[in-house]
């Protein structure tokens, strides 16, 4: 029983590699064994997890293709129970290429479905651009979670992304649901918290309940390059992040999501 989640949005560093990293540790720490994959280019949850991008030889890109087998792409991390599939700059030349491929939005999927059963979750990171590579995750997952920040910009991309979401689910996915995830809340000023109030009334049932505060902590637990859970355990976000792991339990045992 895998469940496989999408983390994607258009707009850039809005947190989605964040909470890739964050919330697979989360998952592998309080839930079971996780997976976690960077369909990114620029390879930023592979850095943040204490790989570096340029020296993988092997990624998701060459697995993509079927230039590489799982078992040799597929890497432990520094927590017991969190594995990653990483990225390198050769997935970039591969998302331009991929329309050529044809039926290339499923190919995630059945790489996820032919390997990935050991592991009872599976998250995915998105480029923050609506191409080839997150068509891929979004026909893969059952849930598409947006990491959003309570700014216009933010918002006003939602559209966009709603709108990808819909087309999936009648090419390639009719199952597949989405959440919003608030990350970046500043609760000090009133600017955020009255945003926070038109977001729960606008958005209701789409919004996941758990909300991600800023903190300093994410920052420096990248650099490091360990799971700011490890690097930071008590720290505001990593309680947060748990919320979040716990909130998605739930959701699995009210059956909002199913299983691949
Ligand atoms: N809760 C947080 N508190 C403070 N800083 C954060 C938090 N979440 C993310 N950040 C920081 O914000 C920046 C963007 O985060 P991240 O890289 O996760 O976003 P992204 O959506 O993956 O970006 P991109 O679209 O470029 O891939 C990073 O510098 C990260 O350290
Ligand atoms: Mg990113």
């Amino acid at each position: 029983m895998t469940y496989v989640i999408g983390v994607t949005h258009q707009k850039g560093g809005v947190g989605k590699s964040t909470t890739v990293a964050t919330l697979g540790a989360c998952l592998a720490e309080q839930s079971g064994r996780t997976l976690v994959v960077d369909l990114d280019p620029s390879g930023n949850m592979t850095s943040g997890l204490g790989y570096h991008p340029e020296e993988m030889e092997k990624s998701i890109a060459s697995l993509l293709v079927g230039q590489e087998v799982f078992a040799n792409v597929v890497k432990s991390t520094s927590l017991q129970n969190l594995d990653i599939l990483p990225s390198n700059p050769d997935l970039l030349s591969i998302s331009r290429h991929l329309f050529s491929y044809k039926g290339y939005e499923f190919l995630l999927r059945d790489i996820l479905r032919r390997h990935a059963g050991n592991y009872k979750w599976v998250v995915v990171d998105c480029p923050p651009t609506l191409g080839t590579l997150t068509i891929t995750a979004l026909t893969a997952a059952q849930l598409a979670m947006i990491p959003t920040q309570l700014e216009f910009y933010s918002l006003q991309a939602l559209d966009v992304v709603f709108k990808l979401i819909n087309m999936t689910r009648s090419k390639t996915n009719p199952r597949l649901r989405y959440r919003l995830l608030v990350t970046m809340y500043d609760r000090r000023g009133r600017f955020h918290t009255d945003i926070l109030t038109y977001v729960r009334q606008h958005y209701s049932k789409a919004l996941m309940e758990s909300v991600i505060g800023f903190d300093t902590k994410v920052r420096a637990s990248q650099l490091a390059g360990v799971p700011l859970t490890m690097y930071a355990r008590s720290s505001r976000a990593a309680k947060q992040y748990r919320e979040l792991a716990q909130e998605l339990e739930a959701y699995v045992e009210r059956q909002v999501i199913q299983p691949a």
